[in-house]
């Protein structure tokens, strides 16, 4: 890969930029912000981290959408933050005006590129990002469900001792309260957890999987959470580079899959280097169904109260 682009460069897009360029998956990154200043002085920071990590790669940083030109891959993280006490929702209307100025710069400058939308509520700006774009949906991405999972990962590695090596986790549905940790399917090493996990642990790992941004927020008040996120797109662009066909849950536009159409929410998907090569359909039990089902009518009723409905 040639060239990353990362639009926002607050916590999220630095702490991407980093781990991308340590982990040398693009010649270039180059990290924008209508800051002046900000992603200059960030994507400078980290190259200068080059010499202490041993890695090539050029960091750049602009205020002009213009010079995501060519990228490969477009990430972005943009927007007004959450405060303590808000929800994802309640930044909805303001970032959804910032998103469709960066769709149609996307559309202008880097029209081929494939697009990892992280920035709040998730599922919703992605779907507004296919829609303006008119991108094949195989190129449209959110980020939410590689960093739910991980998180549940880490809750179940904490509450039973194991290495998160051997743990795996599923998360479904919108990157909200409603999101739906998939108990059954989650495994050490193929065991399911609830061998070794009673009922109400489980469903305290639940509880703490949905709340997880929240809880960092409430703890540090002045910011979300931005190293596991930051991580999270890395895992999901490392997928893309090296075209490894990995089974993550993202964001996805659905087309019939799950029962759903004409809107983004959290799915498996195959995500390769066409992007998401595919959604895997689980065979839900009734109340996974009706869980998922609930997520989904969530977002389509925020969807609805997008003031200007564009
Ligand atoms: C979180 C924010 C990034 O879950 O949504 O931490």
């Amino acid at each position: 890969m040639n060239k990353i682009a990362i639009i926002g460069s607050g916590r999220v897009g630095e702490a991407a930029a980093h781990l991308l360029a340590q982990k040398s998956l693009a010649k270039d990154v180059m990290l924008i912000d209508v800051r002046p200043g900000i992603a200059a002085g960030v994507a400078l920071d980290i190259q200068e981290c080059a010499p202490l990590f041993g890695f090539d790669a050029r960091l750049h940083g602009s205020t002009d959408i213009a010079d995501i030109v060519d990228s490969d891959v477009v990430v972005i993280t943009a927007g007004k933050p959450r405060q303590p006490g808000m929800s994802r929702m309640d930044v909805l209307d303001e970032n959804n005006k910032i998103l469709l100025e960066i769709a149609a710069g996307i559309k202008q400058y880097a029209a081929s590129a494939i697009v990892i939308v992280v920035t709040n509520p998730v599922d919703i700006l992605t779907y507004q990002l296919w829609r303006h774009t008119g991108f094949p949906k195989q190129r449209v991405i959110g980020q939410a469900g590689v960093l739910d999972a991980a998180r549940m990962a880490s809750f179940v590695a904490l509450e039973t001792g194991f290495s998160v090596q051997d743990i795996s986790t599923m998360v479904l549905g919108g990157h909200g309260d409603a999101m739906v940790p998939m108990t059954r399917y989650t495994c050490i090493n193929g065991i399911p957890i609830a061998h070794f996990l009673d009922e109400e642990t489980i469903a305290r790992i639940v509880k703490r999987t949905r709340e997880g941004g929240a809880e960092i927020l409430a703890l540090k008040q002045t910011s979300s959470a931005y190293d596991a996120p930051g991580a999270a797109i890395v895992e999901m662009i490392e997928a893309i580079h090296y075209d490894r066909k990995r089974l993550l849950p993202c964001v996805a536009l659905l087309d019939g899959e799950y029962g759903h159409s004409d809107i983004a929410a959290g799915v498996p998907v195959v995500l390769g280097a066409q992007g998401v090569e595919s959604v895997v359909e689980l065979n839900l039990e009734p109340v996974e169904i009706e869980a998922f089902n609930e997520s989904l009518l969530r977002l389509r009723d925020d969807l609805k109260t997008l003031t200007d409905n564009s």
